[in-house]
């Protein structure tokens, strides 16, 4: 299971307060405090954060460990352990969010048609919904492996890869860890915005699509930012 390793040493790898703080600026900008559900939190830097700005935070995660981690920041968040292909057992909510190459693990388009239509059921009226998707740059980017190596403060030595291939971009972990080697492959897909507007179009009124926070519309860059309203009818 993916995450199930990564888990432990994920903001030693990723954490980037500044970052952090962009994304609640982003949100802030769009939707002042609210009741919102971020699905696919992670260890939970952003959910904290919105929680310390006076947003009203649940949170999702299908992984259990990722979970756990942003438990132990702050207990006081409802957090679920679930796959955000299925948000039924939840309310509605002001504002829902999936950040921070979350979304990217929608392998299959109908994954991503029944997400919409899940996130669409569970915000309230004029609810709005925050996502990002990898831009289509970090196909060619990613067209020459990238590595990264280095070592965590227990001891634990990993390499990081990344390559794309079509609209695939694939990540390998590899961990030494003292009890042996653990990996984990990840598999994530980079869909056209062409596309993505179409299938957002019977749910959703799109308020602005931003490529890496402040360049307004697609650009070259590395992220493309979602702010959609809620349309009332499908
Ligand atoms: C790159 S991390 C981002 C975490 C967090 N949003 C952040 O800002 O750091 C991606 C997260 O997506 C979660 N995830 C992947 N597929 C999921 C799914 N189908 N449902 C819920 N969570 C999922 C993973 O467990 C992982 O925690």
């Amino acid at each position: 299971m993916i995450y199930n390793t990564l888990a432990t040493y994920y903001d030693d790898l990723v954490k980037d307060e500044q970052a952090t703080k962009a994304w609640v600026d982003w949100i802030e900008k769009h939707k002042s405090a609210c009741s919102m559900l971020e699905c696919a939190c992670g260890s939970g830097e952003i959910t904290h954060a919105l929680a310390k700005k006076g947003y009203t935070m649940s949170a999702l995660d299908i992984s259990q460990q990722m979970i756990d981690q942003a438990k132990a920041k702050d207990p006081t968040i409802s957090y679920y352990c679930h796959d955000m292909k299925d948000l039924s057992f939840l309310k509605q909510y002001d504002a829902i969010a999936c950040l921070c190459d979350s979304f990217n693990y929608l392998l299959d388009p109908e994954d991503v048609t029944t997400f919409f239509q899940q996130v669409h059921d569970h915000l309230r009226p004029n609810g709005i919904f925050f996502f990002d998707t990898h831009a289509l740059d970090r196909l060619e980017e990613f067209s020459q492996e990238w590595n990264e190596t280095g070592e965590f403060q227990d001891g634990t030595k990993y390499q990081w890869s990344i390559e794309s291939e079509d609209d695939w971009i694939y990540q390998d972990f590899a961990f030494y860890t003292k009890d042996g080697l653990i990996q984990e492959h990840h598999l994530q897909r980079v869909y056209d915005p062409k596309w993505l507007k179409q299938t957002l179009a019977p749910y959703f009124e799109i308020e602005s699509i931003d490529t890496d926070f402040d360049h307004p519309g697609i650009c070259p860059g590395e992220k493309y930012f979602y702010v959609c309203t809620r349309k009332e009818t499908k």
